[in-house]
């Protein structure tokens, strides 16, 4: 169930904004046309009529999709708004909801406003991702995508496909960069990690450097070229490095494959995308989250390069979404809020929060933990910030007004950021309510510290996704004690929590919300498992489907301090919103196969039509 690239209906002429150079451009060629001829006046204006035929096609089409005061009827509408919760129509005027109610009621109330049917299609307010990574996911589309390859020689000719569709690469010396590759699933290597070798022994596959990121993107596979540009930003063989590894045999020579801070290491080394590059992805990520009901996004660590693409494309008006970017600094270890300009730009980029990273993750033993593994006493994790300097860092953010959302997935993460915030929060006389910190993943949670979140006002931002991603292995990994605290988003409500943000932390996961919002129902794959049986893994965990639905919602919403603009269908509220064509909220069945018909932001329709 990953998310697809090109799934898109085919374009009609009318869709897009192209058709905008075809009215005028039309009209203006078959103008000037002095035929001498009277078969060639009739010519004429057989294409003219023609023409105007297309046009006024276009024109009546656009009217309807670019309707400034209209009413929605017949709908089942899914609002999210405590007071309300069902309606069958609404009114939205210059982008916004004005009324939310009966048909009977907004008709009277509205004469003015334009009619459309909805028949009977489900609405909910634009989906809110509240942790992914945009140009990443934008990246990965264009990527080499080798998921699913069940060897390594399958992965090889996942790669040459690719070479063979990018001639680029091989032509300029491009590097390939890709994701997805899975040594579990390869007998062939008795599920060892690959080399550098396997990939060299195809002479395509040698002259171009490789680097591709493992599926959970914890280690990347470097051919031999790649590895020769990336040698001297690694230390001496013997020297180990904190919170990773770069895998040497037994002559200190490098295998070719990197774990965890390793791969921070080469950063400076691996291409950059170039500005075309960026502007395709973006073009690709944001037209894929439209597709599937998604009006905005929490871009999970946004760069100062990012953060010039982004602002370049709303500039250019390629920015159908809302994104609400925590910066990232070059330096994770020190306040670099002066490379960035807070506040809103263009009604679709909102800069301040910062996104810090406490530990790695728990597929790789990297998650920090209180006490080691069960699966492996010899680890417990590691730290990707030196302990001391972590309520400092928090507070100078803070004070500089910055909302501070942390990655956090073990359990002892967690307590540290929870221990920051609190001497915070209890040094300045301000409550979590009002700065709305964040832990984002909040993963595994020790038990003293589920109800700290409710008493901070401390916001858990959750993936039910990575549930269900690692629930085949997570319970030997942390035993039968720790594991409670897992994933624990009932539990975390049971304590007094308020709002749980969620996501999915795309490319990690799908783009699609659906695939969250059927985790967090189920607590069950896509394909209806679970190592508990058929009802979920921790079924006592489980979210009810308007908890999730909130979750990617008005949480979202909160979690950004949106929640007077966005995050519900309700009067006053921007009109974003989406169209699916099966009730999911009253259904469980429905949720994976439910289908996102259109998705409306500001009241505009970026994707399909009602
Ligand atoms: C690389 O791995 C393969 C197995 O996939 C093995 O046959 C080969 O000897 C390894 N090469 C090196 C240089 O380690
Ligand atoms: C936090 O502060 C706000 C206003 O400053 C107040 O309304 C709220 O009750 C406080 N919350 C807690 C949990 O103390
Ligand atoms: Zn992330």
């Amino acid at each position: 169930m990953r998310n697809r690239l090109g799934g898109s209906p085919p374009k009609s002429p009318c869709a897009s904004d192209e058709v905008a150079a075809l009215l005028p451009g039309g009209l203006r060629v078959a103008k000037p046309e002095r035929p001498s001829t009277s078969w060639k006046i009739l010519a004429a204006l057989v294409v003219i009529g023609a023409a105007l035929v297309i046009v006024a096609t276009c024109l009546i089409r656009r009217t309807r999709k670019e309707e400034s005061y209209y009413l929605v009827h017949n709908a089942v509408v899914h609002t999210v708004d405590p007071a309300v919760q069902r309606a069958e129509a609404f009114v939205v005027k210059d982008g916004r909801f004005v009324a939310v109610g009966t048909y009977a009621q907004l008709k009277q109330e509205h004469p003015a406003a334009v009619g459309f049917d909805a028949k009977q299609q489900n609405i909910v307010p634009g989906l809110i991702d509240s942790h992914g990574h945009l140009i990443e996911q934008g990246l990965a589309f264009l990527q080499a995508d080798v998921t699913g390859s069940a060897s390594i020689s399958a992965v090889r000719q996942n790669l040459i496909r690719y070479l063979d569709a990018n001639p680029v690469i091989e032509r300029e010396g491009d590097w390939v960069t890709g994701k997805g590759w899975d040594q579990t699933i390869w007998p062939e290597t008795s599920f060892k990690f690959p080399n550098a070798t396997d990939l060299d022994v195809d002479h395509r596959l040698a002259k171009v450097p490789i680097c591709l990121f493992r599926l959970d993107y914890h280690a990347f596979w470097l051919n031999t070229a790649a590895l020769e540009r990336v040698a001297s930003y690694l230390p001496e063989p013997g020297v180990p490095i904190d919170g990773g590894e770069a895998i040497r045999d037994a002559n200190g020579h490098l295998t070719g494959v990197l774990l965890d801070r390793a791969m921070d290491m080469i950063e400076g080394a691996l291409p950059q995308p170039s500005e075309a590059r960026v502007k395709e992805a973006l073009k690709a990520v944001t037209r894929n989250m439209v597709e599937n009901g998604l009006t905005g996004l929490h871009d999970a660590g946004v760069p100062p390069w990012q953060m010039r693409a982004l602002r370049k494309a709303i500039d250019e008006k390629r920015m159908p979404i809302r994104n609400y970017a925590m910066v990232r600094c070059p330096n994770p270890e020190k306040y670099c809020g002066d490379l960035f300009e807070k506040g809103t730009y263009g009604d679709r980029l909102t800069v301040g929060s910062v996104k810090l990273f406490l530990d790695g993750a728990v597929g790789s033993w990297g998650a920090a933990m209180l006490d080691p593994y069960s699966d492996d006493s010899s680890k417990s994790g590691f730290l990707r910030l030196p302990e001391k300097i972590i309520p400092d860092l928090i507070a100078e953010w803070a004070d500089n007004g910055f909302q501070v959302n942390i990655h956090c997935i073990g359990d002892r993460a967690n307590k540290l950021a929870l221990d920051g915030f609190e001497s915070y929060f209890s040094q300045h006389g301000v409550n979590g309510t009002e700065r709305r910190m964040r832990i984002e993943h909040a993963q595994i949670i020790a038990e003293a510290d589920i109800a700290r979140f409710a008493s901070l006002g401390v916001i858990p931002s959750m993936q039910p996704t990575h549930a269900t991603t690692d629930m085949s292995y997570v319970e030997k990994r942390l035993g039968p004690k720790r594991v409670r605290g897992a994933y624990a988003w009932r539990s975390l409500l049971s304590a007094g929590v308020k709002h749980i943000a969620l996501g999915s932390d795309f490319p990690i996961e799908g783009v699609n919300p659906l695939l969250g919002i059927h985790a967090a129902v189920t607590r069950l794959d896509p394909a209806g498992h679970s190592p508990h049986g058929p009802n979920g893994w921790f079924p006592e965990q489980k979210l009810t489907p308007m908890e999730a639905l909130r979750g990617f919602t008005l949480d979202a919403a909160w979690a950004a301090f949106q929640e007077d603009e966005l995050g519900s269908i309700a009067v006053g509220k921007k009109a974003d919103f989406a169209v699916f064509d099966r009730d999911f909220l009253s259904n469980g069945a429905n949720i994976l196969q439910a289908k996102c018909v259109a998705t409306f932001v500001d009241g505009q329709a970026v994707f399909g039509m009602i």
